[in-house]
């Protein structure tokens, strides 16, 4: 049982546990993890870090309490300077690297003020339904709110890139399900296409289409291996041999899911594939990534109309219901995501 310290500790981590956020979104925007990457040691003193800073009147003593901060929290190591004794350089560890521009720091976009605006309405959600969060934020749903803001949308869009990065890294290298995939893979809602773009990478042979909303498409880069395709999944999909559904399901509710499945299930000839790369929130799945599961779950109560976190027996009935078969349920990734294949089979 946890003692009286123990709690209290707990109580403090709740009320300021945005300390943690907001000192990593400094850092990530005083670009302090990209400065300790790039430099020959992966250690620099604060007055070496300070002299990188792009500021006008640069603050050390702050630098210096957000620095040790960092060190608490265990993206920086604190080490004794061996040219000087007694003083300290601040090192980069592999937490510090992940936070670099060209690895995951754009997934601090989780904590930008409009993403996070539905979060203070969670409760006024469960006591009087109606508006969803985001909406009782925002005025709209989170779709629009991309559509009209074209600034939110790249950064929305960027920030899943970083999120595709860290899960993809892990699909390519443990599920091998697109081994045997030839001819067209659509990604519905691929966001910029980072995900088919990767795909396409290791398996040439594919023709990657990425699937998105026509403000989403247009705004996308150009990818190698990759025609964006503009429409809308819950009106049609184009012909696929196989589809890709990443971490989509879970923004939409029941029916609507299966509205989109019955739209993959046309688009798809017999024998063709669906693969879903989504959360499984099975309780023998869950493992390390237990109660960032559950805090996902918060993130589409927050961010949705009707989005949520399924178990991949969830995932197989709303298959079933979309006339799917031969589903199988391949499990974690290591990264959070598990996979789901289905196929159709007509009968
Ligand atoms: C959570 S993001 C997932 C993006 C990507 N699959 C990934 O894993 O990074 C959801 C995406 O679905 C797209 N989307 C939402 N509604 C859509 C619709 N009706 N048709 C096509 N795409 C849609 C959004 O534009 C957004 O890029």
């Amino acid at each position: 049982m946890a003692s009286h310290a123990q709690n209290l500790a707990a109580l403090w981590e709740m009320a300021i546990g945005h300390a943690t956020s907001f000192g990593i979104k400094a850092a990530v925007l005083l670009r302090i993890p990209d400065i300790l990457s790039d430099s020959l040691e992966k250690s620099m003193s604060l007055e070496e870090i300070a002299a990188r800073l792009q500021g006008t009147n640069i603050q050390l003593a702050p630098l210096r309490r957000l620095l040790d901060y960092l060190v608490v929290k265990k993206v920086l190591l604190k080490i004794q300077s061996l040219e000087v004794p007694g003083e300290f350089k601040y090192g980069s560890t592999e937490l510090c690297e992940m936070l670099t521009e060209s690895k995951f720091a754009r997934l601090l976009m989780l904590q930008d003020e409009v993403v996070t605006s539905g979060w203070h309405h969670i409760h006024e959600f469960i006591l009087h339904g109606g508006e969803v969060p985001f909406q009782r934020a925002q005025g709209m749903f989170i779709w629009d709110y991309m559509e009209k803001n074209p600034e939110f949308l790249g950064l929305f869009s960027q920030g899943m890139v970083a999120i595709s990065n860290v899960t993809m890294d892990s699909v390519l290298q443990t599920y091998h399900g697109f081994d045997e995939i030839r001819g067209v893979l659509v990604d519905v809602g691929g966001g910029f296409g980072a995900d088919i773009g990767r795909v396409v990478e290791k398996y040439p042979h594919i023709a990657g289409v990425n699937y998105e909303l026509p403000h989403v498409a247009h705004a996308a880069p150009a990818i190698p291996g990759v025609r964006h395709v503009r429409g809308d999944m819950m009106e049609n999909i184009p012909p696929a041999d196989a589809i890709l559904l990443k971490t989509i399901l879970h923004d939409f509710d029941d029916d609507e899911v299966i509205l989109v499945l019955q739209n993959c299930y046309k688009a798809l000839p017999h024998g063709g594939k669906l693969i879903i790369v989504d959360i499984d929130m099975d309780p023998a799945e869950r493992g390390p990534f237990e109660s960032l599961k559950f805090a996902f779950d918060l993130v589409l109560l927050a961010l949705t109309k009707g989005g949520k976190e399924r178990t991949s027996v969830q995932f197989t009935e709303l298959l079933t219901q979309a006339q799917f078969n031969n589903i199988k349920t391949i499990g974690d990734v290591n990264c959070l995501c598990s996979i789901v294949e289905a196929h159709k089979l007509e009968t």
